[in-house]
């Protein structure tokens, strides 16, 4: 391996050789190695101690698991010690927490995506996404207001991913790169410049939900079951891993449709995921490797958000999957 190690980027290097603020670099800098730590706690399992709940509820009113709290608590330190980090809104936390005073960036996350898969020891992953203060707010002011920007107005965002690899995806709005953790702690490049393909035979939904979607992601879903006989002409394959930070790795990768859309489970709420820690972030990826993502009725990132904890109907993934899905939607308005 030592070989190819003198042809690999490190993260730090292509972010330099990118231009990117070293601002910047110190806020990815802050998350990725809190999620090296957080990886490390999840590949000793159940040794560790950490599995199963933490006997507590999150803002949302969500059993947290263990690792939950603990990987919130370990961004929370570590962002709050960096001082380009001006505040951080978390998945797991009510409100908002203003950092330091000379900080230009502001970073929300999810600190374990998918957390219902630890203790099965199936891939879950940390979801991040950087916006930077405005210019108008000093940074002694920060609230819940200062983070409800919408998501074209990320600066960087992406997700670490713990599987049989520890991978990161990350973009600064040049692309979509992917790193992989290396034995020495080090994350490489593996990949540059990822392009979701625009044609896709794979779908990803909780299925068991169906009875509670709207007439048109019923009627969507009707016809993708129907394979080359129905009138989308082709077969269909599924997947739900019930991480989304999997499913969109697996998009990244080979293409595919993630869905997540509003159902009648809950009609206060508009969505399972959420639009600040899972919407954006996730969007703002597939959209910059050449993919779509929309709420069914507009791109996701152009949803204002009026609430930090906001939720969102999630469709992403490849091109022509998601514009079919809007379709549905757009002929069927009055649904
Ligand atoms: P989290 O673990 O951060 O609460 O997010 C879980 C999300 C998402 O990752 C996944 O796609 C979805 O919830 C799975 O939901 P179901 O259990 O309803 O399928
Ligand atoms: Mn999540
Ligand atoms: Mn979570």
């Amino acid at each position: 391996m030592d070989q190819f190690k003198n042809l690999m980027l490190s993260l730090n290097q292509a972010l330099e050789q990118a231009q990117v603020d070293p601002q910047l670099v110190s806020v990815v800098d802050s998350i990725t190695n809190t999620c090296k730590n957080i990886a490390e706690r999840l590949r000793g399992g159940a040794l560790s101690g950490l599995y199963g709940s933490a006997e507590q509820e999150n803002i949302q009113g969500e059993v947290q698991k263990k690792l939950d709290v603990i990987s919130n608590d370990l961004l929370k330190q570590s962002l709050l010690a960096n001082r380009s980090v001006a505040g951080i809104a978390s998945e797991e936390e009510e409100n908002v927490i203003a950092g330091n005073a000379e900080g230009r960036y502001l970073v929300t996350f999810d600190p374990l995506d998918g957390s219902s898969n630890i203790d099965v020891n199936v891939t879950v992953g940390t979801i991040f996404s950087i916006l930077a203060l405005p210019n108008s707010d000093p940074a002694s002011t920060v609230t819940n207001d200062t983070f409800l920007q919408a998501g074209h107005k990320q600066i960087a965002a992406g997700y670490v991913l713990y599987g049989p690899s520890v991978i990161l995806a990350i973009t600064t709005g040049q692309g979509v790169s992917m790193y992989n953790l290396g034995a020495d702690g080090v994350f490489y490049q593996t990949e540059d410049q990822i392009k979701v393909p625009e044609h896709t035979q794979e779908f990803a939904i909780n299925m068991s939900n169906q009875r509670f979607w709207q007439a048109p992601m019923q009627r969507y879903i009707n016809d993708v079951l129907l394979g080359e006989e129905g009138p989308l002409g082709k077969r269909f394959n599924m997947r739900w891993i019930a991480s989304m930070v999997a499913e969109v790795h697996r998009i990244l990768t080979r293409g595919g449709v993630f869905m997540y859309p509003y159902d009648n489970r809950d009609p206060s709420k508009a969505g399972k995921l959420r639009l600040m820690y899972e919407g954006n972030p996730m969007s703002f990826l597939i959209e910059q490797a050449g993919g779509a993502s929309s709420n069914t009725q507009k791109p996701i990132m152009d949803v204002e958000p009026h609430y930090i904890h906001q939720r969102v109907p999630v469709i992403l993934g490849s091109k022509e999957e998601v514009e079919r899905v809007n379709t549905y939607h757009q002929s069927t308005s009055s649904d």
